[in-house]
């Protein structure tokens, strides 16, 4: 039993780090990119870019990440590749998180990478190139930067900053989205808007920020940062309450361990 598990944890140690190795071969590609050749195409609402680097990440991560887990399930954001994660190990991932950012240069975009087993996130990796940080956590095991601990912050909200996303494709979130900011805003000592919600997850477990949250997200936006913010000791729900899924959209909500959001539901 013993050997099996150290077994285990050899393999799993094993995949952390060639995951790690193929997100970081995407991180050069993004800051290599020529982006006056990035063929820059609209989905849905105006302010849904793609980009050929979010098709051409997405593909390395699917034929590698499958290369090192044969087998697994994959789900990325591009080209509508969503198999079931219910049973067995899956991919869930986001190509590149910030698209916008990335396509105006700046400079503050991430890699996603999060792998479920039986439909419940085990590991969770976010790669910023720009900064060259690597978050990373594996349930029950903490959460890393760079392989250094992280833990979020123990500070109340009037001393905190809140992260939020604009939930930007959703027109008819977009007041809501501004009425709760006002309202954090008011009990926070300033708020911030990245462009990233894996990395706005990674601040909060970094303890960079106190509160973050977003009306609609898909789950390759918040599988693996919410994993690594409660590996860093805080908290992730939805807005209205309850747990995040994995199997659609849904709001998300994550706070440091001295914040009480229950004002975002009053
Ligand atoms: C977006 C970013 C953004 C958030 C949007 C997401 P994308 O992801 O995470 O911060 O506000 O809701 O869709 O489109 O750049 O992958
Ligand atoms: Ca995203
Ligand atoms: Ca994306």
């Amino acid at each position: 039993m013993i050997i099996t598990n150290k077994k285990k944890e050899v393999y799993i140690s094993m995949i952390i780090d060639q995951i790690q190795q193929v997100m970081r071969e995407c991180g050069q590609l993004l800051l290599q990119a020529d982006r006056s050749q990035a063929h820059i195409e609209i989905k849905g609402t105006s302010n849904n870019l793609v980009t050929k680097y979010d098709k051409a990440v997405q593909e390395i991560l699917q034929k590698k990440l499958l290369e090192i887990v044969p087998g697994a399930h994959f789900v990325g954001e591009e080209e509508a590749v969503h198999e079931s994660i219910a049973t067995g190990k899956a991919f869930i991932v986001d190509p590149i998180d910030g698209t916008a950012n990335f396509v105006k240069d700046y400079k503050y975009s991430a890699i996603s990478v999060a792998m479920t087993q039986n439909g419940k996130v085990e590991l969770g990796l976010v790669y910023n190139p720009y900064l060259d940080e690597m978050f990373t956590a594996q349930r029950g095991k903490g959460a890393y930067c760079n392989g250094k601990p992280i833990h979020v912050s123990n500070q109340p909200l009037k001393a905190g900053l809140t992260l939020y996303g604009s939930a930007l494709y959703y027109p008819e979130l977009i007041d809501d989205s501004f009425r709760l900011l006002r309202k954090a805003f008011d009990r926070s000592m300033d708020m911030r808007r990245s462009g990233s919600a894996a990395l706005d997850l990674c601040s909060i477990a970094a303890g960079r920020a106190e509160l973050f949250f977003e009306l609609r997200l898909y789950p390759w936006d918040f599988a693996a940062g919410s994993l690594i913010v409660q590996e860093a000791g805080g908290t992730v729900t939805r807005v209205e309450g309850g747990e995040i899924t994995l199997t659609g959209p849904c709001s998300v909500l994550a706070t440091g361990s001295n914040v009480d959001a229950g004002f975002l539901r009053e």
